[in-house]
């Protein structure tokens, strides 16, 4: 029998219910990673890796875990990260999730490739919920232009465009699973004419655009007012040429493992750019994100005292939802706020301004 919803004690706890109660297309889809999952599986590793050096004798009474990401106060640094499909989990799809971030006053990226509608997903959320999109860029820039308006009409606070997937990663457990029913009204997938002997990702990703490029920049800064955050950045030199390029912010992610396989874990990133920031004095140039196996506050605590503004959680929410619908989102947050309020009592931190450096030991990440 399945456990209750109390039963589950963390996020990982979510992942195994799934596992056992999701149909197996859906499955395959969200738990899939690139080749041999092992980037997907050292992301989550690369945290064990960090070792915390805790203060005490500091009062922690009061915790506060908010924190501001481009410019919008919100109660926890991790925000729900742009995640497609989410139909295949629930037929509810995306807005559960909308709601579960509207109770936590957390941040919700929204997909281009979002089983519910871009509008259905903003009319879910309350007046001052705030919401980013993320972007595939289409082949036809006059799609991606009023894709983009319109989500700055409709009061998008950020613009996420994803640079990681020129071309989809072969995710075998999806592909090995004959993908049918979408079960979503996917908008910009470009026709009938899907292959669907692929898996779900290939089926509904044609029309992404492998030529964009860092020539490209220029036109979307002006097209939008909204914020340009690169997501999927993956080394030093392209956040110094983000910077350059005058863009808000960038998410060192690797897709969560969808993409390139062995390509470095996003926190492994992380301690190498925000040194070679200081040294540049850029640091105060460009927010910092990053995704990719956070189960955990510990995790999200680490990234922040190596210098992330914010982090991004995928699967686990997407697997609570799957389990649970929306009560199972909304104790995965709350179990998310617990643990932070816990960690950073415990390593001596009643402010997230004052998560830093000299808190963690990172020495063992670079030796492989
Ligand atoms: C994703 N991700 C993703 N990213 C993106 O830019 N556009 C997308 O459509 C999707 N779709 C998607 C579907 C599924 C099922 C997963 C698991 C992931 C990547 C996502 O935004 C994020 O980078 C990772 O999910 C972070 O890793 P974790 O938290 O899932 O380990």
């Amino acid at each position: 029998t399945m456990p209750i919803l109390e039963q589950c004690y963390n996020l990982m706890d979510f992942e195994h219910v799934a596992r056992r109660v999701m149909k197996k297309t859906a499955w395959a889809y969200y738990s899939s990673g690139a080749d041999d999952e092992i980037t997907m599986r050292e992301n989550h590793a690369a945290f064990h890796k960090i070792w915390f050096r805790p203060r005490i004798l500091v009062d922690v009474e009061n915790i506060d875990t908010s924190t501001t990401m481009l410019g919008t106060k919100t109660d926890m640094p991790f925000y729900v990260t742009a995640t497609a499909l989410g139909k295949l989990g629930n037929p509810e799809g995306e807005v559960l999730l909308t709601r579960g971030a509207r109770k936590h006053n957390v941040i919700q990226m929204i997909p281009t490739l979002a089983s519910c509608s871009f509008d259905e997903i903003v009319d879910a959320a309350e007046d001052g919920q705030v919401q980013w999109l993320q972007l595939y860029v289409n082949k036809d820039r006059e799609v991606t232009k009023r894709i983009v308006q319109h989500a700055e009409k409709r009061g998008c606070k950020g613009l996420f465009i994803t640079v990681d997937a020129p071309q989809l990663g072969r995710r075998e457990k999806d592909m090995r699973t004959k993908f049918q029913d979408v079960g979503s009204n996917v908008q910009s997938s470009g026709g009938n004419d899907v292959d669907r002997s692929q898996g779900a990702a290939r089926a509904i990703s044609s029309f992404i655009d492998p030529s964009l490029s860092w020539k490209d920049i220029p036109w979307f800064q002006s097209i939008t007012k909204m914020p340009i955050i690169l997501k999927g950045v993956q080394r030093v030199e392209d956040v110094i040429k983000a910077v350059e390029a005058g863009v808000q912010g960038v998410v060192l992610s690797n897709h969560g493992g969808r993409q390139l396989d062995t390509a470095p874990s996003g926190v492994e990133v992380l301690a190498q750019v925000m040194p070679a920031l200081r040294e540049r004095g850029m640091q105060d140039k460009i927010e910092v994100f990053i995704d990719g196996g956070i189960r955990r506050a510990s995790d999200i605590v680490k990234a922040l005292c190596l210098g992330a503004t914010g982090v991004g959680i995928g699967r686990p929410f997407l697997y609570a939802m799957s389990a649970y619908g929306l009560p199972g989102v909304d104790r995965a947050m709350q179990l998310l706020k617990d643990e932070m309020e816990m960690n950073m009592r415990l390593i001596g931190v009643a402010k997230v301004s004052e998560l830093n450096p000299t808190l963690v030991d990172a020495r063992s990440l670079h030796l492989h």
